[in-house]
């Protein structure tokens, strides 16, 4: 065989073992998706809406995650929008959804400030109702939302976001606190689990790395446990930005949590591409550049590159990562701070395609 020829057969043998490698190595970054990436550490969840999976999002959300929260239709307002009438559907779905493939099912929110219908605090005169009636009412919505899908929502938010951000206070003076005291946290937490006594009961709340509300959250969840109350776990919400938190800030937020002993979760992940703000406000001529440009995006995925890499490393307090909604293609984030101004806070692309910080979440040495 002359010499020509030896060299021809080499290079198409280089080239057909070159092609099994690469066939191979994208075979190796695609066969796994983003739960099995992380099956040794924690369920990787998302929030959910009707509407979603009834689309394109629905076969993505059994391919990627393997938990889900309602985004808005288990709260007070959306399932109970009048004394007497409960609207199921749209949260029945989401069980329904859940348990035909197998997915595990978060319950939000039994009581939050936001989203709960004017009926809950006054009476039919029109004059707010004493602390006994309120109790009353939130008992029974707790017990008759947790008895319904008792057998089908592992884990409940059951209290939201009762800690207020000023420094100088506790509770935050929401009406359930204006009428009842701090007493409605403890009972909302005692009702959900005589409802439910194989629930994960989880106190959830934003604004975690800030030191004083975290001392704040923490020192509640140790009294409310003190008091035999049946606190099970803490929600950290999680809606960061790329210039919050720090590497340092989230590495002492996660350790402060883990000295409670409790698990931990997640529950409502999502980087903006814009400075984190607090408050809503008009939108100003620079919010009206919303493009998703190569500096952001790089940016995005060092942000999410660091705190998954603490996430793993905080895997044996951590039982729960939940992204707040599916891809670009939604997010509340669209209209907070700032109505219209489009976000692009997760890991895939408006059309569910995996962007660079889904890589950066998913590509870490094994065991790290
Ligand atoms: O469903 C109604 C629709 O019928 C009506 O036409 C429309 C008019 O504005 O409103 C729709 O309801 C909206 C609902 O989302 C469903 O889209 C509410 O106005 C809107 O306020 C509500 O926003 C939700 C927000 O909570 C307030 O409840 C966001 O989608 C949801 O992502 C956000 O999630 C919260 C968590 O539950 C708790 N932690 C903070 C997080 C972000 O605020």
């Amino acid at each position: 065989m002359n010499r020509n020829l030896i060299l021809a057969v080499c290079s198409i043998l280089a080239m057909s073992c070159n092609n099994a490698k690469d066939a191979h190595s994208q075979t190796d970054d695609t066969a796994k998706v983003l739960k099995e990436h992380y099956e040794s550490y924690f369920p990787i969840g998302v929030a959910v809406s009707p509407r979603a999976l009834k689309t394109d999002e629905a076969s993505f959300v059994i391919k990627h995650f393997s938990s889900i929260t309602a985004e808005n239709a288990m709260k007070m307002g959306p399932l109970h929008p009048k004394q007497n009438e409960y609207y199921w559907k749209d949260a029945d779905s989401i069980v329904a959804f859940a348990k035909r493939n197998n997915i595990k099912l978060r319950g939000h929110a039994l009581v939050w400030h936001q989203q709960t219908p004017s009926w809950f605090f006054t009476d039919k005169n029109g004059n707010t109702v004493s602390k006994e009636v309120l109790m009353q009412r939130i008992k029974d919505h707790i017990t008759t939302v947790v008895t319904r899908y008792k057998d089908d929502i592992y884990a409940w938010d059951v209290v939201n976001e009762a800690i207020a951000d000023a420094k100088d206070t506790i509770y935050r003076s929401s009406k359930f606190y204006q009428i009842c005291g701090e007493d409605f946290i403890a009972k909302a937490f005692e009702w959900a689990h005589a409802a439910d006594p194989d629930a994960i009961l989880f106190y959830n709340d934003y604004n975690e790395i800030d030191p004083v509300k975290r001392s704040k959250i923490i020192s509640m969840i140790r009294k409310l446990r003190a008091n035999g109350i049946p606190v099970h776990a803490v929600g950290l919400q999680a809606h960061w930005a790329l210039n919050e938190p720090t590497k340092d800030q989230l590495d002492k937020t996660l350790s402060d949590f883990a000295m409670l002993g409790l698990p931990l979760q997640i529950t409502e992940l999502d980087i903006s591409v814009y400075p984190k703000e607090h408050n809503s406000r008009e939108r100003k001529a620079a919010d009206f550049d919303t493009t998703y440009s190569a500096t952001k995006e790089k940016a995005q995925s060092r942000q999410y590159r660091m705190v998954f890499d603490l996430f793993r490393k905080y895997k044996k307090n951590i039982t729960g990562v939940t992204f707040w909604n599916i891809s670009d293609r939604h997010s509340w984030l669209d209209n907070f701070p700032v109505r219209g101004r489009k976000d692009y806070p997760l890991l895939f692309d408006k059309n569910l395609k995996p962007k660079s910080s889904y890589k950066a979440v998913v590509h870490f040495e094994n065991g790290k």
